[in-house]
């Protein structure tokens, strides 16, 4: 019985690939050297009577078994590489994935939530990912595998990196303006590394969590905020936070223009039902925070957003 492709994602997908790439480029140098032979062996100057032959047995046995194996052989490579990505190792090392437009949140079984992927070396990574609004696909070249993050479900993706060093991270399916800037990394550590970086953010976290409730700033880098809102005044996506609270801001209702104050009411609209009163000048695309955020977050915010002077 011959082994199925099995190992590393990465290496999995390049065999599958390089098989497949031999076959064809074998097939490839066989029928153009072929093409070229018969073209010059059987020129009209050598062969002047054309000769009708019909029908062989043997050839047509031949090509037919040759390649119906070559495509079965792909087949059966393809099928068991296919399914060892799909299995998930056992003791596998678990971390959420939460897609939004348009950011990536990972978040580990200590509760620690970080921007970018923290990795051991050599230990497989188990991912479950999920999307909080659109279909979003997590790739990661320089490991070969890709995943769909799919909103109400969860998705699972299995890798390991064999090196340390810093891979990128894409949003590999078309999910709005600013689908193209949906970038992280994945930072692949050793083992002790890790470790003390794990355990270091689960001191800082439960440190955080003995004073209470997440602070603002933590709130706007954690539900992805800063993606499309600035603090410093610059324009993204969407408004700049800063100097907002306090001000009149123009902005259109039902296609309608007026001011209106940037109250506490205005500011925590805004997160509910952000498309009811847009900010002239900005395209009407941020997703309602309703249920991503709690009534605590969103006082929290508010409040938060009035000290941004
Ligand atoms: Cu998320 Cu494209």
């Amino acid at each position: 019985m011959i082994r199925g492709v099995t190992g590393l994602s990465n290496e999995i997908v390049e065999n599958v690939f390089l098989f497949i790439a031999a076959i064809s480029v074998s097939i490839l140098v066989l029928i153009t050297f072929l093409m070229i032979y018969f073209t010059v062996r059987y020129r009209r100057q050598r062969n002047p009577q054309p000769e009708d032959i019909r029908g062989n047995l043997w050839l047509e046995i031949l090509w037919t078994v040759i390649p119906t194996l070559l495509v079965l052989s792909m087949f059966y490579y393809g099928w068991t590489g296919f399914s060892s990505l799909k299995k998930i190792p056992e003791g596998a090392f678990k971390v959420k994935v939460t897609a939004r437009s348009w950011s990536w949140l990972f978040e580990y079984e200590n509760g620690v939530k970080a921007e970018e992927l923290v990795i051991p070396v050599g230990k497989p990574i188990h991912l479950l990912l999920t999307s909080l609004d659109v279909i979003h696909s997590f790739y990661i070249p320089a490991f070969r595998v890709k995943q769909d993050a799919v909103p109400g479900m969860v998705t699972p993706l299995w890798f390991q990196a064999k090196e340390a060093g810093t891979y990128d991270v894409l949003c590999a399916e078309y999910c709005g303006q600013q689908h193209a800037y949906m970038l992280t990394k994945v930072k692949a550590i050793s083992g002790d590394e890790f470790n003390q970086w794990y355990e270091g953010k689960g001191k800082e976290l439960r440190a955080e969590k003995s004073k209470g409730l997440p602070r603002g700033p933590q709130l706007l880098q954690e539900k992805g905020c800063l993606v499309c809102h600035s603090l410093d005044g610059t324009s993204r996506i969407g408004p700049t936070l800063k100097g907002l609270s306090g001000k009149a801001v123009t902005v259109l209702t039902d296609g309608k223009e007026k001011k209106i104050p940037a109250d506490d009411a205005y500011l925590k609209k805004s997160l509910i039902e952000p498309n009811a009163d847009v900010v002239k000048g900005f395209p009407p695309i941020m997703p309602s925070q309703k249920s991503l955020l709690t009534e605590e977050e969103i006082n929290e915010l508010v409040r938060y957003m009035k000290e941004l002077k």
